[in-house]
């Protein structure tokens, strides 16, 4: 008997029968050894395969390209363009079916928010266009200076409408149970329905009637490929969150619409467009979206899937027995936990590696990477870490944990996993590293959770963990002969300069002994409590200096936000936390100062230059200054292990400061060797 009977209760999508109403949301399916040819590889179809073995209902493969002319390059999407294109999808839906899970693909043209940045690679086919068609000429509004579509003439409508058509016909012919057409999101059909980007004057723009023909026609092609025993659905967005833009009463219309003159089997519905809140930052409940697809199942007869921050089945259960939705779909937790369904059936959801909407994972995928997440390293490598590849050892080492951050933690995890005995010693109060300096600034104590499961889990596999512990070069013998490892890991991680050390000059900033300087993790955890005026050195670009700005403004303090570069935030950006850091910086009341360096701390003064214009001068009083700049690794203890010829290995920041990503990873591919 299951907690959630709902959740894993059959349902139908037209002719076919689902098992269960988990499924995978449609996200980049990056698991192509070359965009421009949108063939899956051997790792799409272990990827697909390890989520559908854990017993998930369905599973609907994200953007799938249906024109050449519309890629979405250099990011790494399939493509149902070409006939050479079916049988690596047929591959996936052989592997993913044999597990009673159903498959679909969504087909996508991104219309505006195409990319053809490799169809100018020299060499690519000289003959590709260099541009890509949307209704009318509008940009994409979200970024400067974006490239101009071109206005779609009307025999191009007509081949994008077809080529929906026959990119269906290929997603059959690769035995797949149903297509998605995407109309969400900003791309090709919302640009049609959207009067923000569709402009013209024939018929296919002006009028509502006018701006929904090209769904119709395209769900009829789609349709016409699908028979009567495939099912087509179409995934739309709720509310735009955009000025201009489609919200929720439009949407109700046009879903109205489409049950009736179109034959579709369901709806999915998500929130936002392309360039604001899809994957929504950490603060957002989980089931945010439910009031909107309640909203849709009041005009519908088809399914609504509903999607949005899904991690615990209870709030899955919750929404679908209050019907509000049919069927729960879960895009970013399936990358943290692709044993999730697994995991809530057996009872055990405490096990689960629940998302916590840090958002690495986009990032990855849209500096044209694949999908990551920053905690779950056996994303993409399922066919060499995936079920069943952590074989038992015969017999089980010793090792010495030095440090309990990320990096520490996940290499006690899979070696205590594979039977070794293994001892984590953190010199803190508590484990956690630079995940719980992280989770200490506002609104980010999801964060916290990483290195919360990685402790329990490290735990729970029968390592032991000891905090409160320094181990220096002193007690560092003691701690050898009491323990007598077999193998040393030095996952010391590395520490913020509070000197203000920074790459520009890699030097400290001028005077900084005279001022009360901190680091941005002195203020984070509690250890200052800064008052009166204060600045923030941001040299990073991440979350940390806005929200410890924010952290000190809250308390009271006069806040400015200092950076030499020419905006705070830049690499919040492709985490989508742009938007949401500079509201809160907003809200704070912080001021923020680009373009500007430090020329010299004067005791509770400092001195600036404008980068650009060094003649240009500016002083500010500072009663405290916080440094985010410079970080340097702590691994004196690796050299001190070597010198004593002890086997030892670093791991994580220790080695350079980077993410928690790497230090996860790192963890996690050594403790595989030992
Ligand atoms: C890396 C990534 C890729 C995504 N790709 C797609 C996509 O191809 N098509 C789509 O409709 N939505 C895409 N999404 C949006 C998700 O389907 C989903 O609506 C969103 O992440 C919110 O769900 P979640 O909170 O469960 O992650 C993507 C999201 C992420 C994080
Ligand atoms: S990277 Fe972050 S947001 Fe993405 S799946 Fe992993 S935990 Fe979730």
């Amino acid at each position: 008997m299951t907690a959630y009977p709902k959740l894993f209760s059959e349902w139908r999508i037209r002719h076919t029968t689902v098992p269960n109403r988990v499924v995978f949301a449609p996200t980049c399916p990056t698991w192509v050894a070359d965009p421009t040819e949108g063939i899956f590889t051997d790792q799409a179809v272990a990827y697909y395969e390890e989520r559908a073995r854990s017993g998930l209902g369905m599973i609907i493969i994200g953007g799938t390209i249906i024109h050449k002319e519309a890629l979405y390059s250099e990011l790494n999407f399939p493509g149902l363009w070409d006939d050479a294109q079916v049988e690596g999808l047929a591959r996936v839906a052989e592997a993913v079916q044999r597990h009673g899970t159903r498959l679909v693909t969504q087909l996508l043209h991104p219309g505006l928010r195409a990319m053809n940045v490799v169809n100018k690679d020299p060499a690519y086919d000289h003959d590709a266009e260099w541009w890509h068609v949307a209704p009318s000429q509008v940009p994409p509004g979200e970024y400067p200076n974006a490239p101009m579509p071109k206005e779609i003439e009307h025999h191009e409508i007509a081949e994008m409408i077809e080529a929906y058509g026959s990119a269906a016909r290929r997603a059959f012919e690769a035995g797949l149970d149903g297509v998605e057409f995407h109309m969400a999101h900003g791309y090709l059909p919302w640009q049609f329905l959207s009067p923000l980007y569709n402009h013209r004057t024939d018929d296919w723009g002006g009028s509502y009637e006018n701006r929904l023909r090209f769904s119709l026609e395209a769900l009829a092609s789609i349709r016409a490929a699908a028979g009567d025993d495939k099912f087509v659905g179409y995934r739309i967005n709720s509310a735009s969150f955009w000025p201009g833009d489609l919200e929720m009463d439009d949407v109700k219309q046009i879903v109205t619409d489409l049950d009736e003159r179109s034959d579709i089997d369901y709806v999915n519905i998500s929130a936002g467009v392309h360039h604001s809140f899809i994957h929504t930052p950490m603060t957002y409940e989980p089931g945010w979206e439910r009031g909107y697809t309640k909203a849709v199942k009041e005009v519908t007869k088809t399914p609504v899937l509903l999607v949005g921050r899904i991690t615990h089945p209870g709030v899955a259960e919750d929404i679908l027995q209050a019907d509000e939705a049919d069927a729960i779909l879960l895009a970013r937790q399936l990358f943290a936990d692709e044993h999730w369904v697994q995991k809530v059936r057996e009872g055990r959801e405490d096990d689960i590696r629940r998302c916590v909407a840090a958002n690495y994972c986009w990032r990855s995928v849209i500096s044209g990477g694949r999908v990551q997440c920053v905690y779950n390293p056996v994303v993409g490598r399922e066919r060499q870490w995936g079920e069943g590849s952590l074989s038992a050892v015969a017999a089980g080492r010793k090792a010495l944990v030095i440090g309990g951050g990320p990096a520490g933690l996940e290499y006690a995890r899979i070696a205590a996993a594979r039977g070794h005995e293994v001892v984590v010693v953190e010199r803190e109060a508590e484990t956690g590293g630079h995940v719980r300096w992280h989770a200490q600034l506002p609104k980010r104590s999801e964060y916290g959770q990483i290195a919360v499961w990685l402790a329990a889990q490290a735990a729970g596999n029968g390592a032991v963990i000891r905090t409160g512990e320094n181990v220096d070069e002193d007690n560092l013998d003691a701690l050898l002969a009491a323990e007598q490892p077999d193998h040393v890991v030095v996952a010391t991680g590395s520490h913020y300069r509070r000197d203000g050390w920074q790459g520009q000059t890699a030097q400290p900033l001028p005077g900084w002994e005279t001022g009360n300087c901190v680091s941005w993790v002195d203020v984070a955890t509690g250890a200052v409590e800064p008052s009166g005026s204060v600045i923030v050195i941001d040299d990073l670009q991440d979350a940390m200096a806005p929200l410890t700005a924010v952290k000190l403004a809250n308390a009271g303090c006069d806040t400015k936000l200092v950076t030499r570069w020419p905006m705070i935030g830049m690499e919040t950006i492709p985490e989508v936390y742009y938007l949401w850091v500079r509201q809160h910086l907003y809200e704070a009341g912080v001021e923020v100062l680009p373009d500007l360096f430090v020329k010299e701390i004067r005791g509770d003064a400092v001195d600036f230059l404008n980068v650009y214009v060094n003649d240009i001068t500016s002083t500010l009083p500072a009663d405290w200054v916080v440094m985010a700049t410079g970080r340097q690794s702590d691994n004196d203890l690796y050299h001190a292990l070597r010198r004593r010829g002890v086997s030892t290995e670093m791991i994580g920041d220790a080695i350079a400061p980077r993410t928690t990503y790497e230090a996860v990873f790192e963890g996690h591919r050594q403790a595989r060797k030992l």
